[in-house]
């Protein structure tokens, strides 16, 4: 199988040919992912959350994300795997953010990263870029900003709106090969992707983006608390394993499990 460049993205929206984002953290899933043919993983800083137990993305550190990384480059064929970069290891300087973004080329040995930020991060985005490391921008709504931003909120109504509109075209005039845009109204959604010539990779962003992005822990079930309404549950993984788990349990205390065929004489 040939491997997914950021060409490929952008052919793919010449073509009108929406693609699936999903993250992943680890080598099974990794591999699951890329045999499913899903064109772009994401290592997400949401590792935080969905790896670590914190209930933001602001505490988890480069050092914590790298092996994540590499883990899952080691164990994809085909898939392009996006590095994010975590809070606090970019927006210090446009050398912090290059030099950040290099070693999570050079030790988790990512094919791309992505930062948050709009207009401000433009000089990042370009001089990551022009050390040869393509990147993805992530507008809207930007959890690693969520107590300047005031919570969880929906971003292109009203006073916003030309905020996130200037954004989108500012990252892509910065050489951005794609970007996210996040819990932002379909409208808006809409109206950025058929502005820019890059991919737009929607979260709660309406169904017009060129490609959609989901947390696999959410779609999957395996996260059991609350989603946020912008996901859809395609397995329940959680029950699955709860299940598994009692089951082994009930076994092992009720001296069915190992049975002969598990036991070595
Ligand atoms: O960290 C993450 O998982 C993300 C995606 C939800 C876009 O940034
Ligand atoms: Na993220």
């Amino acid at each position: 199988a040939k491997r997914v460049r950021v060409h490929h993205l952008r052919e793919m929206k010449e073509r009108g040919e929406p693609w699936p984002m999903l993250t992943a953290y680890d080598t099974f899933t990794a591999s699951i992912f890329d045999e499913a043919g899903i064109p772009v993983l994401l290592v997400g800083d949401s590792a935080s959350n969905t790896v670590y137990g914190n209930d933001t993305s602001l505490p988890v550190t480069v050092d914590e994300l790298i092996p994540l990384v590499r883990a899952v480059t080691r164990s994809v064929k085909r898939s392009l795997v996006v590095a994010d970069l975590p809070f606090g290891s970019y927006q210090v300087s446009v050398e912090q953010a290059v030099a950040t973004a290099v070693r999570f080329m050079k030790e988790g040995q990512a094919h791309a990263v992505k930062l948050e930020g709009g207009s401000y991060f433009a000089p990042h985005i370009r001089a990551i870029t022009a050390a040869g490391i393509p990147v993805m921008a992530h507008i809207g709504f930007t959890p690693q900003s969520e107590h300047q931003l005031g919570g969880y909120r929906v971003q292109g109504r009203h006073e916003n709106h030309d905020t996130v509109v200037r954004d989108a075209l500012a990252v892509q005039e910065a050489g951005a090969f794609a970007v996210v845009l996040e819990m932002v109204t379909a409208e808006v959604a809409k109206q950025i992707t058929h502005d820019l010539v890059i991919p737009t990779v929607g979260i709660g962003a309406g169904p017009d983006t060129d490609a959609q992005v989901l947390v696999w822990q959410d779609m999957m079930g395996l996260n059991r608390g609350k989603a946020p309404r912008f996901v859809k549950r395609y397995a329940d993984i959680g029950n699955i394993m709860l299940g598994a788990a009692t089951e082994f349990a009930n076994e092992v205390r009720g001296h069915q499990f190992p049975g002969p065929e598990h036991t070595f004489h």
